[in-house]
């Protein structure tokens, strides 16, 4: 059992999570969500004391985990995050038993438990063990992410965003074995989402958060029956059997309006400045009559600019476009299926009105549920 009693977290007079309290059950699957910069991913990481609270306590099984050493602590709670980060160098095998090892496993013992987990996602140890991380596709190297972190058989497991960056389809079935493996190992989960339909389909319960609080705790069933806003009523709507029709929701309801741009005749130095100051990797390039060319990298100008040239010749035209009032789902199918981090939206003229992320998304599901989040 994990709970939190009255647990306050502040960044200067930023209050990140006001309050919390609440209790979550030996075996259960909750998933928190909510916008972006909500505190949800501030509230996993007090568990497995990456964070320290300001006042209030968390408890597992009735121990104040700040009276637990934290590394001890650390070992046996799985954490899974997006970019797992497995180690390049160690191969899947090696990967998977970092934490065994450090608990004095035996070699054999932790070779019995990859070839356990390794079976437990249909990835034959004979053919997968000693493969690197590159060798795998992005949704084996997740799995071996999420074997990592049940090597030790931790009972609490925390997952952030774990499928994040996933094609949908890999999503899904990943989705499917953390529910089974978590029913047959019976682990109490974490796992933030930013998506309504992975919460729906993973959680035993849901903890709906907004600016650091919990607006509602329910299982999904009572969420759909029982929601605590009109807002979250309405975002529900398309899960709900009843004739509620959902608002169809366009391009231009995700995007974010403040988009970097610059003109194709815009020098490559003056480019990567404009990126470094801002802590971006691209800009958005327009012509002179501002219509949308293409985007430009700063590894693409670092590997084939010249100085005291433009990034003209650099401009490269992968990343997908759509209208500002397209439906919405084919934006984020488009955002979900590519490899970039980012879709254009663009005006009828071509000219660019904005870009989709994953962050400007969440921020409007957030909208979508309980209002103007500015407000
Ligand atoms: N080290 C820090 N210093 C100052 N502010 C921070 C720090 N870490 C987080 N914050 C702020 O705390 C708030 C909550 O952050 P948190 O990462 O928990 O949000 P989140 O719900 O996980 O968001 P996302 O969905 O984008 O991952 C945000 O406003 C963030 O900017
Ligand atoms: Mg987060």
């Amino acid at each position: 059992m994990i709970e939190f009693r009255n647990v306050t977290k502040r960044y200067g007079s930023n209050i990140i999570l006001q309050d919390l309290s609440f209790t979550i059950k030996t075996g259960e699957f909750v998933v928190l969500i909510g916008p972006s910069g909500c505190g949800k991913t501030t509230t996993l990481r007090t568990i497995n004391r990456l964070i320290e609270p300001k006042t209030g306590t968390v408890f597992i099984d009735g121990k104040d985990v700040t009276k637990q050493n934290a590394v001890e602590l650390r070992r046996q709670i799985g954490y899974v995050i997006q970019q797992i980060g497995l180690f390049p160098n160690m191969t899947v095998s090696q990967n998977i038993s970092v934490v065994p090892k450090l608990l004095g496993y035996s070699k054999q013992e932790c070779d019995t438990i990859v070839r356990d987990l390794l079976a437990l996602v249909d990835m034959p140890y004979e053919e997968n063990a000693q493969k690197y991380p590159s060798e795998l596709s992005g949704g084996q190297q997740q799995r071996i992410g999420v074997l990592r972190a049940l090597a030790a058989s931790p009972p609490i497991v925390l997952m952030d965003e774990p499928f994040g960056a996933l094609d949908p389809v890999t999503r899904d079935s990943l989705q499917e074995e953390v529910k089974r493996i978590q029913k047959k190992l019976k682990k109490t989960i974490v796992f933030v989402t930013h998506d309504m339909d992975e919460a729906l389909r993973l959680a035993d319960t849901i903890i709906f958060m907004d600016k650091g609080k919990i607006l509602q705790m329910a299982s999904p069933e009572e969420m759909l029956q029982h929601p605590a806003s009109a807002g979250i009523k309405s975002f529900m709507g398309k899960h709900m059997d009843n004739d509620v029709p959902a608002a169809p929701l366009l391009a231009e309801d995700f995007m974010k309006k403040k988009v970097y741009k610059v003109y194709k005749s815009t020098k490559t130095l003056e480019s990567i400045e404009m990126m470094s100051k801002r802590d971006i990797n691209s800009l958005v390039v327009i012509d002179d009559d501002e219509t949308y060319l293409g985007t430009v990298s700063i590894e693409d100008i670092k590997a084939r600019g010249k100085a005291g040239r433009s990034i003209a010749e650099l401009i490269n035209t992968d990343i997908m476009t759509v209208g500002r009032k397209d439906d919405a789902k084919e934006a984020l199918d488009k955002l979900l299926s590519s490899s970039s981090n980012y879709v254009v939206v663009l005006n009828d003229k071509r000219t660019v009105a904005g870009i989709i992320t994953r962050t400007s998304t969440a921020k409007a599901m957030g909208e979508a549920l309980w209002g103007d989040l500015s407000a």
